[in-house]
């Protein structure tokens, strides 16, 4: 299970905790990082009614597709390895900026701003905090060339 690389003492929270300074309180520990996983996998920490936490790691090459986050707020730290994240304007294909995301850093995105895609060369472990906890995601369907909300499992 990949969320045992999270020491369980540093997950000591509450529903009143600012969601943005969680990403540093939370210490994981990679001497437990699980062997060679190839594929995406995501996995909640917590949720209460006002933030849910979520593990995600990432294979090599693989991606998200463009998506928002259904109006909730994405506060989000790479904790190994790296990730190319493209920003766009909300329900298009308009390119704002690329940032290249180190391990180490962290970053915020909402909707009124931009949707985003992620993508991960090599194997990548991050941290994301939604607030309000994610209820669908913002997701262009290219075969209508229109935009859905899909369950936050699917993108
Ligand atoms: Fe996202």
């Amino acid at each position: 299970m990949l969320s045992r690389i999270v020491n369980k003492d540093s997950l000591n929270l509450n529903k009143n905790d600012r969601p943005g300074l969680l990403l540093s309180q939370i210490v994981i520990d990679f001497q437990k990082h699980p062997l060679a996983l190839h594929e995406r996998k995501r996995e909640r920490l917590f949720t209460c009614d006002t933030y849910e936490i979520v593990l995600m790691h990432w294979g090599p090459g693989s991606s998200t597709v463009l998506h928002g986050h259904g109006g909730s707020d994405c506060f989000m730290k790479i904790l190994s390895g790296s990730l190319i994240e493209k920003r766009f304007r909300p329900f298009s294909n308009t390119l704002q900026e690329e940032n290249f995301l180190a391990a180490g850093m962290d970053t915020y995105i909402c909707d009124e701003e931009s949707f985003h895609t992620l993508h991960s060369e090599q194997e990548a472990v991050s941290l994301h905090i939604y607030s309000k906890p994610l209820a669908f995601l913002q997701v262009l369907d290219h075969a209508s060339n229109s935009w859905e909300n899909r369950e936050p499992q699917i993108f």
